[in-house]
């Protein structure tokens, strides 16, 4: 499963991309407004440390509008995925975005017919938003194993990038259902590195370290 980092904080990236963590990075609007920085500055930022795709999202809410924001974002680098949310008008901007052989990440689905009508429509990405379902007590998970089966059945291409992920649990259901990538917070990927009892385990052979007396260097 590849990884994709969900923020615009460029350090935090940096500091996950040094461990060769980071495959991609998404961006929306909250979290650009979220680093204060303009989006065409801090995306060129990202794109020239990230070699995978990185999305950056339009906000128009009619397809011409999306389409012409799409193409304005894209001149910012070449690794650029335009994000476009999934309504009637998103699904017509992806396909002629996709078309042109620009690279398309359909954001805020929360259905399998929305993610279906995304790989009809050439989408490279769909981006179901588990936690947000998760909030209305609705398994985001099993939003997931439906999209991966339904894709699974006909060989569509589209990438399944789970998003909207709060939690390491999150992240390991991904991997087990088998989707594509996930984006999430650099909290979220740091917090997998933790259990109580590699901090137990720790504790215990230091104690018993310093009993030796010994030293490595
Ligand atoms: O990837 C989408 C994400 O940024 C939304 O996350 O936690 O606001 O639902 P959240």
């Amino acid at each position: 499963m590849k990884f994709f980092v969900d923020t615009a904080d460029v350090a935090a990236i940096a500091e996950l991309n040094a461990l060769g963590m980071v495959d991609g990075v998404t961006t929306n609007p909250s979290l650009i407004m979220k680093s204060g920085r303009d989006i065409k500055e801090v995306t060129k930022e990202i794109c020239e440390m990230i070699y995978g795709p990185v999305s950056a999202e339009t906000v128009a809410l009619d397809a011409d509008g999306m389409i012409a924001e799409g193409r304005e974002l894209a001149k910012i680098a070449d690794n650029i995925t335009i994000k476009v949310p999934l309504t009637w008008d998103g699904l017509k901007a992806c396909k002629v975005l996709t078309d042109e052989g620009r690279m398309v990440n359909v954001t805020l689905c929360f259905s399998a017919n929305q993610a279906l009508l995304a790989a009809k429509a050439g989408a490279t990405f769909i981006s179901p938003f588990v936690g947000r379902l998760d909030d209305l007590n609705i398994d985001g998970m099993d939003l997931i194993a439906e999209i991966r089966q339904i894709y699974d059945n006909y060989g569509f291409g589209t990438e399944i990038l789970v998003a909207s992920i709060r939690s390491a649990n999150h992240m390991k259901e991904a991997a087990l259902i088998g989707a594509d990538v996930a984006t999430a917070p650099p909290a979220v990927i740091k917090s997998m590195a933790n259990h109580v009892m590699t901090d137990k385990g720790l504790d215990a052979f230091l104690k018993d370290w310093a009993k030796t007396g010994q030293k490595i260097l």
